[in-house]
């Protein structure tokens, strides 16, 4: 694809209508909505997330710009198809994969899948041999080519599904939380060999997660979506202006030492010979991480990322979104930025495998 936008979506609006009971006979229909005015346009090339909360609509999103759901109001173009009418010949062009389901066959050792998929898809001999030589490489699967799929852990599947969505070379690739209940050293591999699809190939991605490291380690661009609406489009930057709060770097030094002392930064709790310093989460971590290792002998460090629960209440209750509107938020969360607050997750893993 040429530059312009490869997804296209306008005023589009998704309502499920679910019967449930209403005393001991009687049912009635009730209409949820499971997104809502969803307008946002993504260019070729691009890598975008797609966060929010459980049940926010971003399973539903990926579904119908997939073409197996069908919007109830507003207009999705694909690669300039209507996805719900043109699934067929969209599907050729896109990779998918569903975190939480496989694609692969149960019972094939994952190389016979492979081989299937290359027969579905009728990659040729050549550039499939070449990408599944490269994707072995990249993901490591050698050790479990021949392995059934049922026997595979959770982060070797997801390796499997990974390539089994690319090796048709899709122009567009949907994963809809792909790292979702990964250990961290597979969640590191997954992410770097997407920011690497992304770069080297030009491969236009959108990820759905809630996990808000993937998007700092991935995604330049974040949408975020709440009770079914777009709450934010913009850059991760931007996003950390806006809803303020803090991050926290995590410091483990050479040996217990004084409470580190960094313009910019506060200690909010010292364990031995880690130390946790929160930092207003607007700022670039580059600046402090420097200071911090010029100064004290550091081992090793991690940022802490406020949890999306986190975010998505001070998205909402910020005031100045620009489409939020009437979003209403889920729950009461503690938004302190303390490092031992339940708002806060670990982003523990490298940015490369
Ligand atoms: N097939 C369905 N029938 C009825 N309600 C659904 C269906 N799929 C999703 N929903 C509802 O739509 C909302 C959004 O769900 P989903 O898109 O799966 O959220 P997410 O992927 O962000 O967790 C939720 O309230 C969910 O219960
Ligand atoms: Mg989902």
């Amino acid at each position: 694809m040429g530059p312009g936008p490869v997804i296209e979506v306008d005023g589009v609006g998704k309502t499920f209508v679910v019967r449930r009971r209403a005393g001991r006979v009687r049912r009635e229909r009730v209409d949820v909505a499971a997104v809502s005015d969803l307008t946002f346009r993504v260019d070729a090339g691009e890598m975008v997330g797609y966060l929010g909360p459980n049940g926010a609509g971003k399973s539903t999103t990926i579904k119908m710009l997939i073409g197996i759901l069908v919007p109830s109001a507003g207009r999705i173009r694909v690669c300039s198809l209507d996805p719900s009418r043109q699934r067929t010949e969209l599907a050729r062009r896109l990779g998918v994969v569903f975190g939480q389901r496989t694609t692969l066959w149960w019972d094939l050792p994952l190389r016979d899948s492979f081989d299937l998929l290359r027969r579905i898809y009728r990659i040729p001999a050549g550039r499939y041999q070449e990408n599944l030589d490269q994707f072995v490489e990249l993901l490591q699967l050698a050790s479990f080519l021949d392995t059934p799929v049922r026997q595979l852990s959770l982060g070797q599947r997801m390796r499997g599904d990974l390539t089994a969505a690319l090796l048709h070379d899709p122009e567009i690739v949907y994963l809809d939380e792909p790292t979702i209940g990964l250990d961290v050293v597979s969640k590191a591999a997954v992410r770097g060999f997407l920011t690497a699809l992304n770069r080297e190939r030009g491969t236009t991605i959108m990820l759905t997660t809630h996990d808000m490291t993937d998007i700092e380690q991935m995604c330049p661009r974040v949408l975020v979506i709440d009770h079914g609406r777009l709450g934010f489009d913009g850059r991760l930057a931007d996003l950390r202006a806006q809803i303020g709060g803090e991050r926290v770097l995590v410091v483990d030094l050479a040996e217990p030492w004084p409470p580190i002392d960094v313009a910019g930064t506060r200690v909010v709790e010292v364990d031995g010979p880690r130390q946790w310093l929160a930092f207003p989460a607007g700022e670039s971590a580059a600046p402090l991480v420097a200071a911090v290792a010029d100064r004290y002998p550091l081992v090793d460090l991690s940022i802490r990322e406020p949890a999306i629960e986190e975010i998505i209440t001070r998205l909402y209750t910020s005031g100045t979104s620009g489409t939020a509107g009437s979003v209403s938020t889920s729950g009461s969360v503690n938004s302190s930025g303390a490092a031992s607050s339940p708002g806060i997750v670990d982003s523990s893993g490298a940015r490369n495998p």
